[in-house]
Formats: structure tokens, sequence, C-alpha cells
């Protein structure tokens, strides 16, 4: 259960994610925070993270990943070796560099990264107690709010979240407007997934009143096998149009891809795990402006 989400925290002024920009993200609006989370592993976060990400910038957007899993795998999928990440999210979160200095450029045009290492994973222990704990990451990013002169403006903050739902994950759904869930297509699919949206409920309740899901994007769906095609049929039913259209298929190409140091859509734009992120990433756009015209 998330202790994190215990009484005494309060937002903090300047927050990120009740001064909601509008989607659709015009030159010099505040970025909107997507939170990429799913308590299990293996389901496709950071491969989302990395590909919707590259997709976004792929048609113009300004992306930010922050990379808060300590495995470091969307900063390496990145091609971003451990030399290269003089600050990480572990320093941002602890206070000792702002969000500006651990941004690092990747391979990709307009897209930029905050790299993480294993230092991430003693978080917990050194914070754990302060009154801010929860709030650490919307603190931190609360710069990106205020255009600054020769600084970047982001359009979009994507955040690749751990496998769990410690203190890492609530510090991501404090800072975000929304959460996009991957959901693998197997058999569990849906276990885990109330406890997930109750840990968003609370989160809502008690740190981000503005909280919503974004969607829920299945992965690794293989049309020769007909449990991943009753597993899009339960999804849907359970969670209604919450489910994105776009369904990402497995292709090996997408599994391929971060042992080059390279987004899908770089190591092979044509193949179908990158038409997939594309079709996202346009959905996820439309996705917005409708939130902003609702
Ligand atoms: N669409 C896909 N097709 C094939 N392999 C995939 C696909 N999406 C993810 N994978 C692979 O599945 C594994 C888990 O994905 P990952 O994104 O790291 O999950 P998570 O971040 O949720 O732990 C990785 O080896 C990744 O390359
Ligand atoms: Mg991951």
């Amino acid at each position: 259960m998330v202790n994190e989400l215990s009484s005494a925290d309060q937002p903090p002024a300047g927050d990120l994610a009740t001064t909601g920009p509008a989607p659709g993200v015009a030159p010099g609006r505040p970025p909107r925070v997507l939170a990429v989370a799913n308590q299990k592993g293996g389901v496709g976060k950071t491969t989302t993270a990395i590909n919707l990400g590259t997709a976004l910038a792929a048609i113009g957007e300004q992306v930010l990943i922050i990379d808060l899993d300590p495995q470091g795998n969307a900063s390496t999928g990145l091609g971003i070796d451990r030399r290269s990440r003089r600050y990480s999210t572990y320093d941002i979160l602890i206070g000792e560099a702002g969000l500006r200095d651990a941004v690092v450029e990747t391979a990709v045009p307009r897209l930029r990264l905050v790299p993480s290492t294993m230092d991430l994973s003693g978080l917990e222990l050194e914070i754990g107690q302060a009154r801010d704990r929860a709030f650490r990451l919307r603190n931190a990013l609360a710069p990106l709010n205020t255009p600054a002169p020769q600084a970047v403006s982001f359009s979009y903050v994507l955040v690749d979240c751990p496998p769990s739902l410690n203190l890492l994950t609530v510090n991501a759904m404090a800072a975000a407007h929304a959460i996009l869930v991957p959901l693998q297509c197997e058999f569990f699919a849906l276990e885990g997934l109330s406890q997930l949206l109750k840990t968003v409920d609370q989160v809502r309740e008690q740190l981000n009143p503005g909280l919503t899901i974004h969607g829920i994007v299945l992965t690794m769906y293989d049309a020769r096998n007909n449990l991943s095609g009753q597993v899009v049929a339960d999804v849907r039913e359970f969670m209604g149009s919450k489910v994105y259209d776009t369904i990402i298929p497995r292709n090996v190409r997408v599994s391929e891809a971060p042992s080059y140091g390279k987004p899908v859509l770089v190591y092979d734009l044509k193949c179908s795990g990158s038409e997939a992120y594309l079709r996202l990433a346009a959905e996820i756009i439309q996705r917005e402006q409708e939130l902003c015209a609702g």
C-alpha cells in the first residue's frame, strides 16, 4: 500500500498539475505531464515512454522523458551511456541539481531526457520522512512552467515509472496531469489494474485533485494468438473508451532496438511497431484536444 499518501502532505505553490495548460500545446504554455505507469514489470512502460516520446517529437512536439526507474532502461534505450549521466533524476529529487541541469540531448531532434542511475533506488530511505516527499518531482518540474530565454519550452513530459507503487510512482502521479497505462495482452492483463486504479484514486483525493487516466494502451498484441484477442475484448469491456484504439503489436524490431540504444522509430521506421507508436502519438494529441475542448 502507499503509505506515502499520509496526511501532512500539502500541494506546493506553483502547482504544475493543477495549473493545467491547454492541450494541443501552444508554444510558451506549460507542458503536459503524463506518467507512464503500471506496477507490473515487463508490460511495455519503458518501450512506450521511449517510442511515444520519439513519435511525438517526430511530429513536432518538444518532449522530455524523465527516467524514474533506478534500472535506467529508458536512459540506456535512448543510447545515453552512464558516463553522460552527470546529473540524474536522483540529483533533482534530492535537490542537488536543477531540472534543466540534468536534461541531456538524445539523437532524436526535440527529444530530451533526464537519465536515472541506481542511486534512485535509495531515494525512499533518504526522503521517506520529509514532509514534501510526494511532491519532489512536481516541485522539480515547476521551472518548466515558466518560459525562460534560451531554454526549450517542452510541450510534453513523459515520466517512465518503475514497476512498483512506491514513492517514486507516487511522485510521478502527484506531478502528472494524467496517467498512461500500458497493459500487456496476456492472460493476467487485468490483474493488478484495480489496485493501480485505486492508487490513482488515492493520489487524486490526497495529493493531486486534477489527476486523470489519460488512457490504456494495449501492448505486445499477437494476432496469431487467440488469447490476445480475448484480452483486448475483456479490457475494452472493463475500461471502455479509456482504451486507445491503437494497439501495439508484438514486433521483434521493437525488442531489438534498445540494444542499439535507439528508439524503434529510428532503428526501423517502417516496421509495424513504429507505425503503431506513430498512430498512438496522433491519438494522444487528438485526445488532448478533446480534453481541452471538453
Ligand atoms: N511491442 C513489443 N514487441 C516486442 N517486444 C516488446 C514490445 N514492447 C516491449 N517489448 C519488450 O518487452 C520487454 C519489457 O518491455 P519494457 O518496456 O521494458 O517494460 P516495462 O518498462 O513495463 O518493464 C522488453 O524486453 C521490451 O523490449
Ligand atoms: Mg521499464
